[in-house]
C-alpha cells in the first residue's frame, strides 16, 4: 500500500514537471516575433525583367514600412498588395506622387508617409512593375 502511494506520488511529480516544462513561461509568443509582422499573406509570382530592378529599389526604400513583397508591417505601414491599391483606385501616378510628396494618412492609422528622397520617376516605374506583378498574381487587377 505504501509503495503504491509512493509510486503515485512520483508519477504526479513527474507529470507536474512535464506540464511545467511545456507550459509557456513568458518570452515572445510567435505572433509577436519580428518575422511575423506581415499584414496580408500572398502568393509570390516569378519576378522578371523590370520587376527585378523594382524589387531591389523596393527593398532599399519601401520595405521598412510596406513589408517584404508589399505585405505590410504591423505597426509601421500598410500592405500595397491590397485591393485599395489596385490600378483603378491608385493608378501609377498615385505611386509617383506618394514617393515624391509623401502621403497624408487617410486610409489607415499608421501615420503619414514621408517623401522618399533619392528616387527618380524611372525608379518608381520599376517599383510599379514589381508591385503590379505581385498584385496581379493575387487577383488585384
Ligand atoms: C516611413 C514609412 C514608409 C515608407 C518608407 C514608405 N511608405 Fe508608402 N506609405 C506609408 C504609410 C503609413 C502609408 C499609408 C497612408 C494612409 O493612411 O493612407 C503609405 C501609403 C503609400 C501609398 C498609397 C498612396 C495614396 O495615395 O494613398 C503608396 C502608393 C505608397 N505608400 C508607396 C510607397 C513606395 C513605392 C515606397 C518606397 C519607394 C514607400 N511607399 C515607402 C509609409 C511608408
Amino acid at each position: 500500500m505504501n509503495r503504491k502511494l509512493i509510486l503515485l506520488g512520483a508519477c504526479a511529480a513527474i507529470a507536474a514537471y512535464v506540464v511545467l516544462q511545456i507550459a509557456p513561461t513568458g518570452g515572445t509568443p510567435a505572433a509577436q516575433a519580428p518575422e511575423n509582422k506581415a499584414i496580408v499573406s500572398i502568393q509570390m509570382p516569378d519576378i522578371q525583367g523590370n520587376a527585378v530592378i523594382g524589387e531591389k529599389v523596393f527593398q532599399n526604400a519601401c520595405i521598412s514600412c510596406h513589408g517584404p513583397n508589399g505585405t505590410g508591417v504591423d505597426g509601421a505601414g500598410p500592405p500595397l498588395i491590397h485591393k485599395i491599391y489596385e490600378p483603378g483606385h491608385h493608378a501609377d501616378e498615385a505611386f509617383q506622387r506618394a514617393v515624391a510628396n509623401g502621403v497624408r494618412s487617410h486610409h489607415w492609422s499608421f501615420g503619414d508617409m514621408p517623401p522618399i528622397e533619392g528616387l527618380t520617376r524611372g525608379d518608381v516605374k520599376m517599383v510599379l512593375a514589381y508591385i503590379r506583378t505581385i498584385q496581379r498574381a493575387n487577383g488585384i487587377n
